[in-house]
């Protein structure tokens, strides 16, 4: 995007832009004439998703919890959205200083499952008289829908459509050990008490994040701030909890400590119980990284390598849930 189209989506946040920086394809920090920064970002969703996004942000920003969002009291963040001469939507937020938290901190982990558990307090509230948005719903379907292309990936390297690569080579000898992990995973959802949840979803919905992980939390003097909301949504907390621990586990050889410290966090904030284990088990045990090398998915790219990198992950979340067990029949309400 040329520098001109940066500066004309800025002006309608009535920010005039003497600097900027790219951040990624979307994204970029721009600098206003009085030396503020900020964060430029297209929001790929509907008006209407954005509009509910704001109104639960807005309704949940409290004391305790940080969010990088804008501030309707500050002139720039008066306005929720500008248009861009391609007609998509962007959204400006003060650019924070801090750093990520590291996984390698149970410190920082610890805090993000604090942060994490301040946001489903408060959006369950938030949420009264604006539920919608919920996904509570599809975990069957999206299970199902991802297991299938899975099959039928692995089926086309079978009919050899994949010639006699390393890649077809790989997903022959060892897609059904793949296929097998998202049948448990499947089998894990029956018998976790989701469907008696998924009857009172007022009671149990939760405003998620939706994609926690360390690149979406900045941690610095005053706290632990979340940021990212393009993906905001109701759902059962269990999914926010995967989220997080999938994403902070999966660069980290699934060390349960990590997790154990997320969660250790989180149980300040709010009690587990046996059912939300479950749930969180279900999902980490789908095999999710092998289904996203598989489909070549945005920075999983389908190589050897990476589908190597994909089952020696799988293998390793069998004893992780183990551990996963342990921790939930000690600490579930
Ligand atoms: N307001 C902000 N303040 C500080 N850093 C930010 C801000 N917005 C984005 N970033 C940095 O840019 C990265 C990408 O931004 P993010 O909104 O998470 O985009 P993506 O959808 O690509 O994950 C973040 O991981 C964070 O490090
Ligand atoms: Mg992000």
């Amino acid at each position: 995007m040329s520098e001109q189209s940066v500066s004309n989506i800025a002006k309608q946040f009535g920010i005039k832009v003497v600097g900027h920086k790219q951040i990624r394809k979307g994204i970029f920090r721009v600098i206003a004439r009085n030396g503020q920064s900020y964060s430029l970002k297209r929001m790929p969703k509907p008006l209407a998703r954005l509009k509910w996004i704001d109104r639960m942000l807005l309704r949940s920003n409290n004391k305790g919890l940080r969010l990088v969002w804008r501030n309707p009291q500050t002139p720039a963040g008066a306005k929720l959205y500008a248009v861009s001469s391609k007609n998509e939507l962007y959204v400006l937020t003060p650019w924070l200083a801090g750093r990520l938290p590291s996984p390698r901190s149970l410190g920082d982990m610890r805090a993000c499952g604090i942060a994490l558990g301040r946001l489903h307090k408060a959006g369950h509230n938030g949420l009264k008289g604006y539920f919608s948005y919920s996904q509570i719903d599809t975990w069957p379907r999206t299970l199902q829908v991802r297991q299938r292309y899975m099959q039928k990936k692995i089926a086309q390297a079978n009919r050899k459509g994949y010639g006699n690569t390393a890649i077809a080579v790989f997903i022959r000898r060892h897609g059904p050990e793949m296929l097998r992990y998202a049948s448990k995973a499947r089998a894990l959802l029956r018998s976790s008490g989701y469907f008696s949840y998924r009857k009172r979803p007022r009671a149990h919905g939760v405003l998620c994040h939706g994609d926690g992980g360390p690149s979406n939390f900045i941690m610095n003097a005053k706290g632990t701030n979340l940021l990212d909301f393009e993906t905001l949504h109701v759902d059962l907390r269990a999914y926010d909890l995967y989220r997080i621990i999938y994403n902070s586990c999966k660069d980290h050889k699934w060390n349960f400590k990590i997790a154990e410290a997320i969660l250790n966090g989180y149980r300040r904030i709010a009690k587990l119980n046996k059912t939300d284990y479950k749930l969180i088990r279900t999902w980490l045990r789908f095999p999710l990284s092998s289904y996203l090398v598989l489909s070549s998915f945005n920075r999983f790219p389908l190589t050897e390598k990476g589908l190597r990198w994909a089952l020696s992950s799988e293998r390793r979340i069998g004893p992780f849930l183990q551990k996963l067990d342990n921790y939930a029949t000690k600490h579930s309400r």
